[in-house]
């Protein structure tokens, strides 16, 4: 007997979250619902209803539906959270703090009522502190709750090293750790193409700007056209989405949580945070973290980037001491 499709359900239908069903839909993962708020339903409805015609040229088989009901995520495999503002020139991920939590909280509580076997995945940013949003306000185990951004950084990372390399991106593997922001973590240590090490190919000051270009990638496209990023941002989604959906067991960073590992919190029970780390993703979600010696600078670096989690954290338990 033939196997139901997955569910996947995605909450917010503005760029993120429509270009999040469009990838999810071309890739034909499962069936797909987009829920906006009611002010913004024929939005919603609209959008998928256009993506639903796209089905006989691109070939996918899916019931794909817009909606303001929370009724239609039931039984969903995973939800997406993409609910919140987005950055506009001039803010920093952080400013958005404050609105995006009330709206986060507000979500991840109706996916927990309705959705309650659901794996959730974060997108709204400030990412690191919304996880930690969507987790206590969904009550939800540490392992069915992730935050998608190294999947981003690591693409950007990679794209602009294959700029410098004049190679395909398919031939490079790297890694990137930390919290999404400007301190996040990239190791040229662990980069290479095909085994051979970055720092033979390319010289230091080449690296480095690449680094930057990657820690500053989303404001780069928030400069440029007002608004911040949602072709990669989505696309770095589904790549979890199928992981998950698939159970894959795909090693992708992303934000998952950690108490021993990398030092986060170290012997604190219930007490961790979520970081940039990788995690292998699979039925059920994040089913371990890959902890791992960091050497040199890279200690260092992540630290500072763990205390900006917590410092991050620490802004939504005081304005929000229910979520403590
Ligand atoms: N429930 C459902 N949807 C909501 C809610 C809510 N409570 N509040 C806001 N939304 C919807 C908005 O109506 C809008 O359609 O979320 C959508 C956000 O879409 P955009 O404004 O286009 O923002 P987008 O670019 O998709 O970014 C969304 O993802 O990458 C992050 O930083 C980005 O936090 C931002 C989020």
């Amino acid at each position: 007997m033939a196997t139901r499709r997955a569910k996947i359900s995605i909450i917010g239908a503005g760029n993120v979250g429509a270009t999040c069903a469009h990838w999810a839909a071309a890739k034909e993962l499962g069936d797909i619902v987009v829920l906006d708020i009611p002010d913004k339903e024929g939005m919603a409805r609209a959008k998928m209803l256009d993506l639903a015609c796209c089905a006989p040229i691109e070939r996918f088989d899916a019931s794909i539906v817009g909606t303001s009901d929370y009724k239609d995520i039931v039984g969903s495999d995973v939800v997406v959270i993409t609910a919140g503002l987005p950055r506009k020139p001039g803010m920093s991920r952080d400013d958005l703090i404050q609105t995006n939590v009330k709206i986060v909280k507000s979500v991840a509580g109706q996916v927990a009522e309705h959705a309650p076997e659901s794996i959730i995945i974060v997108v709204s940013n400030p990412l690191d502190a919304m996880v930690y949003t969507a987790w206590k306000a969904s009550g939800f185990d540490t392992h069915r709750i992730v935050g998608q951004a190294g999947a981003l950084d690591v693409a950007r990372f990679k794209t602009f090293l294959s700029m410098a390399l004049e190679c395909s991106v398919e031939d490079i593997s790297t890694l990137l750790l930390g919290g999404h922001g400007d301190d996040m973590v990239p190791l040229p240590r662990l980069t290479s193409v095909h085994g051979i090490p970055i720092a033979d190919l390319l010289d230091e000051a080449t690296i480095t700007a690449c680094v930057d270009r990657t820690k500053q990638g989303g404001g780069e496209i928030v400069k440029l056209q007002g608004t911040s990023a949602w072709y990669a941002p989505a696309s770095g989604t589904i790549q979890m989405v199928e992981a998950i959906v698939k159970d894959k067991k795909r090693i992708i960073p992303c934000a998952a949580y950690c108490e021993d590992e990398f030092g986060v919190a170290p012997g604190q029970k219930g007490q961790g945070y979520f970081i940039g780390v990788p995690a292998v993703l699979g039925a059920g979600g994040v089913e371990r973290v890959v902890d791992f010696k960091l050497v040199g600078e890279e200690v260092e670096l992540m630290n500072e980037s763990i205390s900006h989690v917590k410092d991050l954290v620490g802004v939504v338990r005081t304005m929000f001491p229910e979520l403590a």
